[in-house]
């Protein structure tokens, strides 16, 4: 089961926009990778519209998205065709067939004690050098919720371009956490800094306007 900081395991899949490595689609992007327990489902298909409403969101942030169940391509296909004649909602991002499980036994989406044939609902936040920096799992019977995965999305790409940390409940426009001072000399020079501070080691500042 794959853990935060490891290299996304690569793989080659069949997907509702053709064959798939998943090493080369990633390559140099963010990506989320998301799981779904069945196509044709009530729950998956308000979570499968989300992330499609919000493409041009991904885009924006450069972010891939790639959608998994264990359900053929046939029946992807079908699934995206309904929900396109029912609201007109279009999946334009890749759905991973992943009939033999194989996917989702290697990232831990599928998960026994909730169901031993369909995909947990996880999602995958992982960077443009492969690396796996979120994982979220929710069961099958909770939908996920949107804003906080692209709040998420937003933080880590914050955390990264600014090398600070967010702390609790951060929204983008609120000040982020800089890095506890590393020695005396930095501790003493904080306390003449413009930082928001509530002691040497929590400090906060504001970020460039987007
Ligand atoms: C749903 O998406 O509604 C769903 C899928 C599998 C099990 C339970 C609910």
């Amino acid at each position: 089961m794959p853990r935060i900081g490891d290299l996304a395991p690569d793989f080659e899949a069949m997907t509702t926009t053709g064959k798939m490595k998943f090493s080369e689609y990633i390559k140099d992007s963010w990506t989320i990778l998301f799981s779904h327990p069945a196509d044709f489902t009530p729950v998956c298909t308000t979570e499968m519209s989300g992330f499609a409403l919000d493409q041009s969101f991904f885009d924006e942030h450069k972010t891939k998205l790639v959608g998994l169940s264990i359900d053929s391509i046939h029946a992807h296909i079908a699934w995206v065709n309904n929900v396109k004649k029912n609201t007109g909602v279009l999946f334009e991002f890749p759905i991973i067939a992943d009939i033999d499980m194989s996917v989702s036994k290697r990232y831990g989406m599928l998960q026994p004690g909730e169901s031993e044939t369909a995909a947990v609902r996880a999602v995958f936040f992982i960077d443009p050098a492969g690396k796996i920096r979120l994982i979220m799992y929710y069961p099958l019977n909770v939908g996920r919720n949107m804003e906080e995965i692209k709040r998420a999305l937003i933080a880590l790409q914050t955390a990264d371009k600014y090398k600070v940390s967010l702390p609790l409940n951060w929204v983008p426009g609120e000040k982020a956490i800089v890095s506890p001072p590393k020695t005396v000399d930095e501790m003493i020079e904080r306390e003449a800094s413009d930082y928001e501070m509530v002691d040497f080691y929590l400090a906060k500042k504001e970020l460039p306007k987007a």
